[in-house]
C-alpha cells in the first residue's frame, strides 16, 4: 500500500517536472529531421542552414516569449524507417514543442503520424505530396501542392513548349513521383494533351535505357520527369546518349545545384522545371536572403533553404502569437495564418494546412537555373 503510494507520488513529481520542462525551461526547444547524409544530403543541408539562419534571426533579436530557441536537429539519412525513429526522439527523449521537416514527401508521410498521434505541431517546408497534411490537424506546410504543380506544368507544357504528345518517366519508390507523374497525367489529358507512354525506374537505379528506348519508340514531343535531381542527371545523359533530343521536364525535386553536375549540364540545355522561387526574383526579401545565406554558408541558398526558412519564421510567429508552448495553442495559431511575408512570397496557411502560392519556372541555362515565368494559383 504504502509502496504503490511512494510509487505514484514519484511518478507525479516525474511527470510534473517533464511537463514543465516542456520547452526546455530558459528555452523553447525546436526539432528538426532531415536528410543530412545519404543520396539526397542536399536536401536536409539546403533545409537546417535555412531553419538555422531563422533561428538565428530570432534569437539575436531577443528569442520568443523571453526564451531563446534552442533547435535540435536529427539525420535521417534519407530514410523513412529512420525518420519515424528520431522524430519518436524528438517527441519523447527530448521534449520539443514542435517539429519542422521533412522535406521529402516520402519520409513526412512515415514521421508526421507520429506528431499527430503525440498533439506536436509539425511543419513541413517543401514536402508537396497531398496526404501528407491529410494525416491530421496537427500537420501543416509552407510549399504549395502537387496536384497544384501538375496544373503548372500542364499549363506551361501546353503555352510554352507547345508540346501535346508526352511521355512520362516516374520514380515508384518515390510517393512525390508518383502523385506528381498521377495529378500530371490527370491535368495534361484533361487539357487536350496525349500521354504517349508511362515508364518506370527505382530511385538510385543508374541504367535507364530501356525505358527510355521505349519512350523514344513512341516519339514524344516532350518527356516529363517527376524525379529527384539524384536521378535526372543521369537519365538525361542516357536519354541523350540513344539520341533523345526533345526537352526534359520535371517538378520541384530536380532542383539542386548537383543536378547540373559533370555531363548532366550539356544534356540539360534547354530543360525547365517548377519550383518555389528564383533566386533571380529582384524582390529585397529575396535578395537579403540570398545576401545572409551567402555570408553565412558561403553558397547560394535552394528552394528548400527558402522555404526551411519560412517554416521556422511561420512556427516562431505561431508561438509568439499563441503566448505559449502549448500544442494546442501553437497549432491553433499556425492554422490561422495568413498574409505572412515569407522569403518564397506571401504564404497562407487554407483550411487543409497547405500554403496556397504561386509557382515558378525555371530553364537550365549553362548549367545555371535561368527564371522563365510565373504561375499565379
Ligand atoms: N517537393 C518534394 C517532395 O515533396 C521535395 C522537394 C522540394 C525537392 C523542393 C526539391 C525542392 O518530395
Amino acid at each position: 500500500m504504502k509502496k504503490s503510494f511512494l510509487g505514484t507520488f514519484i511518478a507525479v513529481v516525474i511527470f510534473s517536472f517533464t511537463a514543465c520542462n516542456k520547452g526546455g525551461g530558459d528555452e523553447i526547444l525546436i526539432g528538426e529531421y532531415g536528410s543530412l547524409t545519404g543520396s539526397e544530403a542536399t536536401f536536409g543541408i539546403s533545409s537546417t542552414n535555412g531553419l538555422k539562419l531563422a533561428v538565428e534571426e530570432i534569437n539575436g533579436s531577443g528569442g520568443l516569449l523571453g526564451k531563446k530557441i534552442k533547435l535540435i536537429t536529427y539525420d535521417d539519412q534519407g530514410k523513412p524507417s529512420e525518420a519515424q525513429t528520431v522524430v519518436q526522439r524528438l517527441i519523447k527523449n527530448d521534449n520539443v514543442v514542435a517539429v519542422i521537416g521533412e522535406v521529402a514527401s516520402s519520409r513526412s508521410k512515415a514521421a508526421a503520424p507520429i506528431c499527430q498521434q503525440n498533439k506536436i505541431p509539425m511543419i513541413t517546408p517543401a514536402s508537396t505530396n497531398p496526404e501528407v497534411t491529410a494525416i491530421g490537424d496537427y500537420i501543416f506546410r509552407v510549399c504549395f501542392i502537387d496536384p497544384f504543380q501538375a496544373t503548372v506544368l500542364t499549363k506551361f507544357a501546353i503555352n510554352s513548349l507547345k508540346v501535346k504528345r508526352v511521355a512520362i518517366l516516374k520514380d515508384v519508390k518515390n510517393a512525390y513521383s508518383t502523385g506528381l507523374a498521377d495529378f500530371f497525367e490527370k491535368e495534361f489529358k484533361a487539357a487536350g494533351g496525349e500521354i504517349v507512354e508511362i515508364q518506370s525506374y527505382s530511385a538510385g537505379d543508374k541504367d535507364f535505357k530501356a525505358q527510355l528506348t521505349a519512350i523514344k519508340s513512341r516519339n514524344p514531343e516532350a518527356i516529363f520527369i517527376p524525379g529527384y535531381y539524384t536521378d535526372v542527371g543521369l537519365i538525361a545523359i542516357q536519354a541523350r546518349e540513344i539520341g533523345i533530343t526533345v526537352p526534359l521536364f520535371g517538378g520541384d525535386g530536380w532542383e539542386s545545384e548537383k543536378l547540373t553536375e559533370g555531363k548532366a549540364k550539356d544534356a540539360l540545355e534547354g530543360c525547365y522545371f517548377s519550383t518555389h522561387v528564383s533566386t533571380e526574383n529582384p524582390d529585397p526579401a529575396v535578395q537579403n536572403f540570398i545576401k545572409k545565406y551567402k555570408e553565412k554558408y558561403n553558397m547560394m541558398p535552394d528552394a528548400m533553404s527558402f522555404l526551411a526558412y519560412d517554416a521556422g519564421m511561420i512556427m516562431f510567429d505561431a508561438i509568439k502569437r499563441a503566448g505559449s508552448t502549448d500544442a494546442e495553442k501553437i497549432r491553433n495559431e499556425l492554422a490561422k495564418t495568413r498574409d505572412f511575408g515569407g522569403v518564397t512570397g506571401k504564404i497562407s496557411i487554407n483550411d487543409q494546412r497547405n500554403a496556397v502560392k504561386p509557382a515558378v519556372i525555371l530553364e537550365i541555362k549553362g548549367g545555371l537555373f535561368k527564371y522563365k515565368e510565373t504561375v499565379q494559383p
